[in-house]
């Protein structure tokens, strides 16, 4: 099997967005402090590209979800396999995501972040799969709609690489 990778957001394009973004939550949480939830492995490299841009009080914490094995389709099944060092109750919290999918991973996480009592609860995804949902997930900032393709690079891999690529590619498999 040979793998092969066609660009489908360049490096600048993703980085432009990710500007816009923090400006747009530098304005809704002016002069309020927030947490973000960086949503493990995947929205790693989004998280501190958004962070950097954000000049608001920032706090970071980690949370690491599974619902995919090695491969590109969901199981289906989530787990929490690493939960937050703080509590969330009374802060404002954005969990950031690399990729919207099924929507499965974050309807299941929010579901129980607000059951937590944050004061505010808002998502942010670098991508979305509209085309591919199957349960309903409001998503407050949207970086990109892209198609129906499997993705990697910016945090994104296939079976675990792939996420160090500075652009978001399209994963092709060829026997
Ligand atoms: P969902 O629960 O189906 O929405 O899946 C969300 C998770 O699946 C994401 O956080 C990713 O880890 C993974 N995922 C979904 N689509 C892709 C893709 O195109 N490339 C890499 N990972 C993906
Ligand atoms: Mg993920």
């Amino acid at each position: 099997m040979s793998e092969n990778i066609s660009v489908l957001i360049k490096r600048e394009d993703v980085e432009k967005r990710i500007q816009e973004l923090a400006d747009t939550i530098n304005k809704d949480y002016e002069g309020q402090e927030v947490t973000l939830i960086c949503i493990l492995k995947g929205s790693l490299f989004f998280t501190c590209e958004l962070a950097k841009r954000l000049t608001i009080p920032v706090m970071i914490d980690f949370m690491q979800a599974s619902s995919y094995g090695a491969g590109t389709k969901s199981t289906g099944v989530i787990q929490i396999k690493k939960e937050l060092d703080e509590s969330i109750e009374g802060k404002n919290v954005i969990v950031i995501e690399d990729i919207i999918d099924s929507g499965r991973t974050l309807n299941f996480l929010l579901k129980v972040l607000s059951d937590r009592l944050p004061k505010s609860l808002k998502l942010c995804t670098l991508l979305n799969k509209p085309d591919r949902r199957e349960v309903e997930v409001e998503v407050d900032y949207n970086g990109f709609d892209i198609p129906d393709e499997f993705v990697v690079g910016y945090g994104l891999d296939y079976a675990q690489k792939y996420r160090n690529l500075p652009y978001v590619g399209v994963l092709n498999l060829k026997e």
